[in-house]
């Protein structure tokens, strides 16, 4: 099955890093794709406390209409947590996740991280070489299936507990 970005929206929805001045659209976007403000919280908290580490919108023709961000583990200390990832309603099913998503994927590893590690669902991180077997001996509170990661480098973190950024106790 191929997953590539579709040629409907190629032309129109460019990929933006670092995202300064769009901080209020991002909430907007987060708000809406999730139903309800606590993303748009978390990365605002994460950006306060010097967390984010990888941050891109996707700009369309109406304005941001996605986002992801990596934010920096307090452990392992060389791993990323992709959270929240985020596209709005109408342009959803388009590719345009899976393009924030391998965009952020590419900047971490230019950037030189180990890993980066998601809670999320298996048939939709799986496709970007996310598995619960690269997180298996890093242990978490959300180990099992749905607790994955993917290692950038040979040179990957040594087994450690995953710790993420204290602005995530937002989220319960
Ligand atoms: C998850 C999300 C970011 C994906 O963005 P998108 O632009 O719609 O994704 P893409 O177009 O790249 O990919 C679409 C594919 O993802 C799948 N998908 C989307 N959400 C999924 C989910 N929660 N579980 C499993 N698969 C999912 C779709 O079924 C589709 O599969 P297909 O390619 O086999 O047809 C978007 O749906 C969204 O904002 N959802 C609400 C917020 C959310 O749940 N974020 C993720 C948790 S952090």
């Amino acid at each position: 099955m191929a997953h590539a970005p579709r040629a409907d929206w190629e032309d129109s929805v460019r990929l933006i890093e670092e995202c300064a001045g769009l901080e209020d659209a991002i909430q907007g976007v987060l708000a809406e794709a999730f139903g309800r403000d606590l993303e748009a919280k978390l990365v605002d908290a994460l950006r306060r406390d010097g967390s984010l580490a990888v941050s891109v919108a996707a700009g369309c023709t109406g304005g941001v209409c996605g986002y992801v961000a990596l934010s920096r583990l307090q452990s392992p200390p060389y791993a990323l947590a992709l959270a929240p990832v985020g596209v709005r309603k109408a342009m959803q099913g388009q590719g345009i996740g899976s393009a924030l998503i391998r965009r952020a994927i590419g900047r971490a590893r230019a950037l030189g991280y180990g890993s980066i590690f998601v809670l999320g669902a298996p048939a939709y991180y799986g496709r970007f070489g996310f598995s619960a077997e690269a997180a298996a001996a890093f242990p978490s509170p959300y180990s099992g299936p749905h607790f994955m990661g993917l290692h950038l480098t040979p040179r990957q973190d040594a087994p450690a507990a995953v710790i993420y950024a204290g602005a995530f106790d937002l989220l319960g």
